[in-house]
């Protein structure tokens, strides 16, 4: 079955999956190939996932998860050789970053790239400079509460989970389709991961569809409806969150937790 008709035909019914399995692919990536210079680093990579899911990518360190993040953004390096990327029948394999941003797709990298300089409210007025614009800031603040009290602060002097708050609040004040968050735990304290995780279930609640890439695979695994786990730049898993929880050899084998 080639990716075309994959895409067009009748979605066969998977009860290991949850209630989504039902509606159309939102987001597919099919063999993509990318490479950095010489080196070949994404190899062959596909995956699909529904409107309002919650995709873990998971993998041990240099696995080739922030790669497969940048690819699928469409950020020129690593550069795509191969393969297809569909969002909401729009082809991203044919766009560069700016247009694939324009279709949807937001990246908050792991270092999050707050502007120094800038206030919380500022950061979030700069995001929504250009249409399409997303959420509103009073929307935002719903949201995060904690951004909205900090709002005339600098947003470089937030601790580091209000950082990463501000860092996904930004990707909503555009009109976005999907966030790739590139591990949005790191560094932070239990709590404060249960919290981001909370505001990423109400997010996925109000439509968004999300990929996690995380290191702290358990975290990810909780909030996730499905796991994709990659190995040296390869799928070698993908099912329910809850299978790779309750699997403990494959948890063992690639993810060391
Ligand atoms: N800019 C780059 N140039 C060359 N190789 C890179 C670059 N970035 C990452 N790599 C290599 O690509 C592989 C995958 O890296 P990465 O996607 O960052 O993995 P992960 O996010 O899973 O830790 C690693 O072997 C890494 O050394
Ligand atoms: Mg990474």
């Amino acid at each position: 079955m080639t990716h075309v008709e994959h895409l067009k035909g009748p979605q066969p019914f998977d009860k290991t999956r949850n209630m989504a399995a039902t509606a159309p692919k939102f987001l597919s990536v099919w063999d993509i190939q990318a490479y950095y210079g010489e080196s070949y680093i994404v190899q062959g990579v596909s995956f699909d996932i529904h409107e309002g899911e919650i995709l873990a990518l998971l993998g041990r360190n240099g696995a080739g998860k922030t790669s497969t993040l940048r690819t699928i953004a469409r950020l020129g390096n690593p550069s795509l050789k191969h393969g297809e990327i569909w969002l909401d029948h729009e082809p991203l394999h044919k766009m560069k970053s700016h247009q694939a941003a324009q279709k949807g797709i937001a990246l908050v990298p792991e270092d999050r790239r707050i502007i120094s300089g800038l206030t919380v409210e500022e950061n979030l007025k700069l995001a929504q400079i250009n249409p399409p614009i997303g959420w509103s800031l009073d929307r935002i603040y719903e949201l995060f509460p904690r951004l909205g009290e900090r709002r005339r602060q600098e947003g470089v002097t937030l601790s580091g989970g209000e950082q990463q708050m501000l860092a996904i609040a930004r990707a909503l004040a555009r009109d976005i389709k999907v966030l790739l968050l590139d591990e949005p735990y790191e560094g932070l304290a239990p709590v404060i991961v249960q919290e981001i995780a909370k505001t990423l279930e109400l997010i996925r609640d109000q439509g968004i569809t999300t990929i996690i890439v995380e290191q702290n695979a358990v975290a990810a695994l909780k909030l996730a409806d499905r796991a994709v786990i990659l190995d040296t730049g390869q799928v070698v898993f993908d099912g329910s969150a809850q299978d790779v929880l309750d699997d403990e050899g494959l948890r063992a084998q690639y993810l060391a937790i």
